[in-house]
């Protein structure tokens, strides 16, 4: 890991010291006291666009993070109340902040082997019965809120391992976020030691590099993997999904929970065509689709597969 080897010391360290904040997957909270309020006009100003953009249901109960989360954006931009930031949210340049807004209010908060259990279902079900009826063929999986790529590393670690080598091109992983900041994190796969407790050693050898120098403590997803994982900016709900080919399994997990009823029966039904026959949707395990119009079999908790 040499790429930062030409930035002067002071410079590098400051680097350093974002890079883990950014890293930690969660969102800095900056609760100086003297932040400004925000009124209840202003507070529904935002709840709309946000939900209007991203289907993310704020609520009464969230001002507070909201204000913890932007506290540092209207310093950065100058601005004294948030009053002035729903200004510049309408002005010209509100697209771009939108986006940064977004940013900051989704929660990426993610980890590798998160909810085993759709590991183990893979492992035990899926990749035996497509290696027996598919032989030769490209397993693909979708990623679909893939965060700071803990949840696609941990998939490609998973069918190296059960499946078939990285490089022996027999499956491929499409990642996708709407959060531009998660995907640049996702995009180096860097990720500090203590992200990776729940990696085996073994494979912490096998498909990790380990940083020495300024990058000591920290380990970086090897090239032969990251190659066999895509990561493109996506929202979810955006009308008419880009990829031309079928996937055999989608994990959408750990993102339905912030959106209402009518937009995750509409997200299922998306992401269900985005399936092959017999293909299965894993979903976060406290996201059961119960209640929600599908046309997918239940097959264990959070995971359907499509008939
Ligand atoms: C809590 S993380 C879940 C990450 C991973 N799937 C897991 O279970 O560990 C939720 C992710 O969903 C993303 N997200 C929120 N709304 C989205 C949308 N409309 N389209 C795509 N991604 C979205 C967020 O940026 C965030 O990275």
């Amino acid at each position: 890991m040499t790429e930062r080897a030409a930035l002067p010391s002071k410079k590098r360290q400051l680097k350093l010291r974002e890079r883990r904040a950014d890293q930690s997957g969660a969102m800095t909270m900056d609760l100086r006291v003297d932040s400004p309020q925000i009124s209840a006009e202003d507070y529904e100003f935002i709840c709309r666009i946000v939900y209007e953009q991203s289907r993310i249901h704020l609520g009464r109960d969230k001002q507070g993070l909201v204000t913890s989360r932007l506290a540092k954006r209207l310093r950065q931009l100058n601005l004294g109340s948030y009053r002035e930031y729903c200004q510049y949210l309408e002005s010209s340049m509100g697209g771009e902040e939108l986006r940064f807004l977004i940013d900051r209010i989704s929660t990426n908060h993610t980890q590798f082997f998160r909810e085993m259990k759709h590991f183990d279902f893979l492992g035990e079900k899926v990749l035996p019965n497509w290696r027996k009826t598919n032989p030769g063929e490209t397993f693909r999986l979708w990623s679909a809120a893939s965060s700071s790529g803990e949840e696609p590393y941990s998939l490609a670690i998973y069918l190296a391992e059960k499946l078939a080598p990285a490089s022996s091109g027999l499956w491929h992983i499409t990642a996708t976020d709407i959060s531009t900041r998660v995907l640049d994190i996702a995009r180096k796969g860097i990720y500090e030691g203590d992200r990776l407790k729940d990696v085996s050693q073994e494979w912490l050898r096998r498909h990790f590099q380990k940083g020495v120098r300024d990058w000591e403590g920290h380990f970086r997803v090897k090239e032969e993997l990251r190659s066999r994982v895509d990561f493109h900016h996506l929202n979810l709900l955006q009308p008419g999904y880009p990829f031309t080919k079928l996937f055999q399994v989608i994990f959408c997990r750990n993102v339905m929970i912030y959106f209402d009823r009518q937009t995750q029966t509409d997200l299922v039904s998306r992401l269900t065509e985005m399936l092959v026959p017999g293909g299965y949707l894993m979903v976060g395990h406290s996201e059961s689709l119960s209640g929600i119009k599908h046309s997918l079999k239940a097959v264990q908790p959070a995971v359907y597969q499509k008939i």
